[in-house]
């Protein structure tokens, strides 16, 4: 073993769901610790061990295999309430969580007033966001502003008491404004959150100092990204996207390590791209397609349950998320669901209202709404690639395609996915 260790990142390069939770589960096999770096319980993460299938929300994916750490970093916003549960949901499945599980003293705390100011904020809203209610913006919201509480916070009862009293005299006020109503049960809510506080502050950690001291040390950590590149904050389709910083640079400010520890950046690219809530999706099929494209792949939310718009491969994002995120290399999941398709497209580059073609991804997202992708044919290849575990393995239309993928996004296709279990993967 060498004397130090070595830090990747996994990545998601679309609009999330590329099936992230699979990949980190194939490469936690080779780790010693998982970390989470940014989101919240917006993350769903589905991932299929034998006949079981496990969706997480804020606990690593790591988590499931055995002896792992898994860490949530202080980019995270910690709903506790949603924490424990998982926690305990896990832990009577019969996963061993002791001394497994920490969490950032500096994450912030994401409290009940914080859903509730999200749905009021959204139902109100002239451009709908079309979040997943679970009070990820305010939460953001509040660490931007200067007023959230973070979990070290909890250590302190009486300090605690004074910045939630501020914040929810806020929220109150706003919730006014909107004409809306907080519901009789947060202050319950709140109470069963703080009684939360001490089992919290047990499996506290500094995140940043423990995973140098791990690097030092010779071991290997995987950071595991929640959403998107572009649902990343500064770098995504704003305003439709969440209000973390997603992509790879994340993982270093959301765990508390240098940049410089970074050595891999693994890119999940989904075979095809779907997008959930509000936003362009230029590269989105017809009505009939989608429906089509819904049922073959399972594209529901894992977290709110809702269809996810489908569309054809979008390289103009691929490429794009290679440079912002520095991709090393990329995983893509999901080849399987193309598999009884005649014809598969992939847009190479988006035509402007003015006729002209770009390949880079525009910073301006209300003219991806109006662009024409411009869309290059490939022939399917009608047969299952589901057995497959080696690239030689696949029809020489699947190859073709993936070759493709590879060249537009000018990195090189490391794993391939091509069902939902452990077994289904190609490693390259
Ligand atoms: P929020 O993160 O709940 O504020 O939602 C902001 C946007 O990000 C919405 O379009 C959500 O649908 C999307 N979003 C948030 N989390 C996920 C995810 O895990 N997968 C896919 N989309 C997500």
């Amino acid at each position: 073993m060498s004397s130090f260790g070595s830090c990747t990142v996994v990545v998601g390069c679309q609009w999330g769901d590329e099936g992230k939770g699979k990949i980190v589960d194939v490469l936690a096999e080779d780790v010693d610790i998982v970390a989470r770096y940014q989101g919240g319980a917006n993350a769903g993460h589905t991932v299929h061990v034998d006949d079981d299938e496990f969706i997480l929300h804020q606990i690593p994916s790591g988590i499931l295999h055995e002896g792992r750490r898994c860490l949530l970093g202080n980019g995270v916003v910690l709903d506790i309430l949603q924490f424990f549960e998982e926690y305990d949901k896990l832990a009577e499945r019969g996963i061993d969580l002791a001394g497994r599980v920490g969490v950032s003293r500096r994450a912030h705390l994401l409290m009940p007033y914080h859903r509730v100011m999200d749905r009021a904020v959204e139902s109100a809203a002239d451009v709908k966001i079309g979040t997943t209610g679970r009070g990820i913006g305010p939460a953001y919201e509040d660490k931007a502003g200067r007023r959230g509480v973070r979990v070290a916070d909890l250590g302190n009862p009486e300090r605690l008491e004074r910045r939630i009293a501020v914040s929810l005299e806020r929220v109150q006020q706003r919730l006014e404004g909107l004409g809306a109503e907080a519901g009789q049960d947060l202050q319950s809510a709140m109470d069963q959150a703080l009684a939360l506080g001490d089992r919290l502050l047990e499996i506290s950690v500094d995140t940043g100092p423990e995973i140098s001291a791990a690097l030092a040390a010779g071991k290997r950590v995987l950071m595991e990204g929640a959403q998107g590149t572009v649902l990343d904050l500064d770098h995504g389709t704003y305003p439709f996207v969440t209000s973390s910083n997603t992509t790879a640079a994340g993982a270093a400010i959301g765990t508390g390590i240098g940049p410089t520890a970074i050595d891999d950046v693994v890119g999940v690219v989904k075979a095809y791209i779907t997008r959930v809530g509000e936003g362009p999706l230029p590269t989105g099929f017809d009505a009939e397609m989608d429906e089509r494209m819904r049922e073959l792949g399972g594209e529901f939310g894992a977290t709110t349950g809702r269809p996810r718009r489908c569309g054809w491969f979008d390289a103009v994002i691929s490429r794009f998320a290679a440079q912002v995120n520095g991709l090393t290399g990329l995983a893509v999941t999901k080849l399987d669901v193309l598999d009884t398709l005649p014809e598969i497209q992939v847009a190479t580059g988006y035509r402007m209202p003015d006729g002209s073609v770009v390949t880079d991804f525009p910073a301006d997202t209300w003219s991806l709404g109006q662009v024409e992708p411009v869309f290059e044919t490939h022939p399917g290849w009608g047969a299952p690639t589901t057995e497959a575990r080696s690239l030689d393995d696949l029809p020489k239309n699947a190859r073709a395609y993936l070759d493709r993928i590879e060249e537009l996004t000018e990195t090189p296709i490391r794993w391939v996915s091509v069902g939902t279990r452990r077994s289904q993967i190609i490693q390259v």
